[in-house]
């Protein structure tokens, strides 16, 4: 899957993107641990020993050794990670900078002093009939193309009650409380296996587990090989480790940051909940999930939340996102959270089914409209925690403008606190 690179043609200079990240991961993971005093005690007492702590590559790790920082960059590691081990050689910025250039450090200052490297014969490769030659980009895998376009073909809403997954892995789902609510999923799961996806793309909230608030970003994408059951005070829930597909997650985290959405990207991340139910409620207790699943977190923890019409706007351009890829993948995209519940306070316990029903009736038939709602309806209708709903209109708008086959509805009252209801939608091309 070939991520779009205009800049590949710039003279001497290699873009930190998400192939370079991937590829440079541990290399700039060793670099930040540089930032610790007593990491750099044990890295200048044996440097060798302190780089095969990390899983780098033979070549990253003789590349740090050499100090050679374009090899380093080829390698994935990027200046800013890099230049913790200028630091902690006691080195400035310019004389890291000069090194890289093939100029003394003498004559790089000098020419910084006489006003910088010129821009002319300097902007792209064999500009001026090749006076740049000198300044190659560093080589990067030619991207291969492969035929077929990637689709939507699918979306999926559910609730994600963690007494559900205690439910299923306790195993308890034929008791009396639990039977009704795991009928209502018995189609989903039928569906589920004869409608394999080659990805889901699972939009949830994370429930203060990966992010606190050091650092509570709005809108973020796990990219990722894998992703681990998170331990939210309980123990981790006994079910498989994640799979991810950085390549499919780095190509959507460009296409919808090139579209005017500011995702954060993760490399690691626990997924929770609101992650890990949906999957149990639609594939049970498989010893590997189905297929590869890329997170998709939504702050709805510390308000305000992205709008209801930001949510449908960045379902549109996963939707253009998904099929500017360019191999033949069925996505699904799943919505998780809601229905109408209150976990806090004195209205703890709040129920709207009325609501709930008119939600689904117009997700259906009405998203457009019903991502006009402001978030104070949801929260005075659908109880301060019913604001998970949000996420489904990402779901939603990501799916075709034709209407969607309505493959399951379900609705029950109570799973914990909380309205389950649960919607499978097929789009008819
Ligand atoms: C419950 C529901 C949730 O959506 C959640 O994130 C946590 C708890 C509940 O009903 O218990
Ligand atoms: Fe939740």
């Amino acid at each position: 899957m070939a991520l779009d690179k205009p800049y590949r043609d710039i003279p001497g200079t290699t873009i930190f993107d998400a192939d370079q990240a991937r590829v440079g991961y541990h290399l700039n993971q060793f670099c930040m641990s540089l930032m610790q005093p007593g990491n750099r005690e044990r890295f200048k007492a044996d440097e060798r020993a302190y780089l095969d702590a990390w899983p780098m590559t033979g070549e990253q790790k003789q590349a740090v050794l050499a100090r050679d920082l374009n090899r380093c960059i080829a390698l994935g590691g990027n200046i800013y990670f890099l230049a913790k081990i200028g630091a902690t050689d006691g080195r400035s910025f310019q004389q890291m900078a000069g090194s890289m250039t093939g100029m003394t450090e003498e004559a790089y200052r000098d020419m910084m002093i006489h006003g910088g490297r010129s821009i002319e014969g300097n902007r792209s490769i064999g500009e001026n009939g090749g006076s740049a030659s000198a300044l190659r980009a560093a080589p990067l895998a030619a991207p291969a193309r492969r035929q077929g376009t990637a689709r939507i073909g699918a979306s999926v809403y559910t609730s994600h009650v963690p007494a559900i997954g205690a439910a299923i892995d306790l195993g308890r789902t034929g008791d009396p409380y639990w039977q009704p609510l795991f009928e209502g999923y018995q189609p989903s799961k039928a569906w589920m296996k004869a409608n394999r996806p080659d990805v889901i793309l699972l939009v949830y909230n994370d429930h203060a587990t990966a992010f606190s608030l050091e650092l509570m970003p709005t809108f973020a994408i796990g990219c990722a090989a894998e992703f681990k059951p998170a331990d939210e005070g309980w123990g981790p829930r006994p079910v498989p480790v994640v799979a991810g597909h950085p390549e499919l997650a780095a190509h959507i985290a460009q296409s919808l940051i090139l579209d005017d959405f500011d995702l954060t990207v993760v490399n690691r991340m626990d997924v929770d909940h609101g992650l890990t139910v949906p999957l149990s409620l639609l594939c049970g207790q498989p010893a590997a999930w189905p297929c590869p699943v890329i997170p998709f977190a939504v702050n709805v923890v510390q308000y305000p939340p992205p709008s209801g019409r930001r949510c449908w706007q960045l379902g549109r351009a996963i939707r253009r996102a998904v099929a500017s890829c360019d191999q033949p993948l069925n996505v699904h995209v799943w919505g998780t959270g809601g229905m109408s519940h209150q976990l806090q306070g004195p209205r703890a316990g709040l129920i709207n089914r009325d609501f709930d029903n008119a939600f689904l009736d117009q997700l259906i038939a009405d998203p457009a409209a019903l991502a006009t709602k402001p978030h104070v309806d949801y929260l005075r209708e659908a109880g301060s925690e019913g604001i998970e709903l949000v996420m489904w209109l990402i779901a939603r708008g990501a799916m075709a403008d034709a209407p969607p086959r309505v493959v399951h509805r379900f609705y029950h009252v109570p799973a914990s606190n909380t309205a389950v209801g649960h919607l499978i939608l097929e789009n008819s091309g």
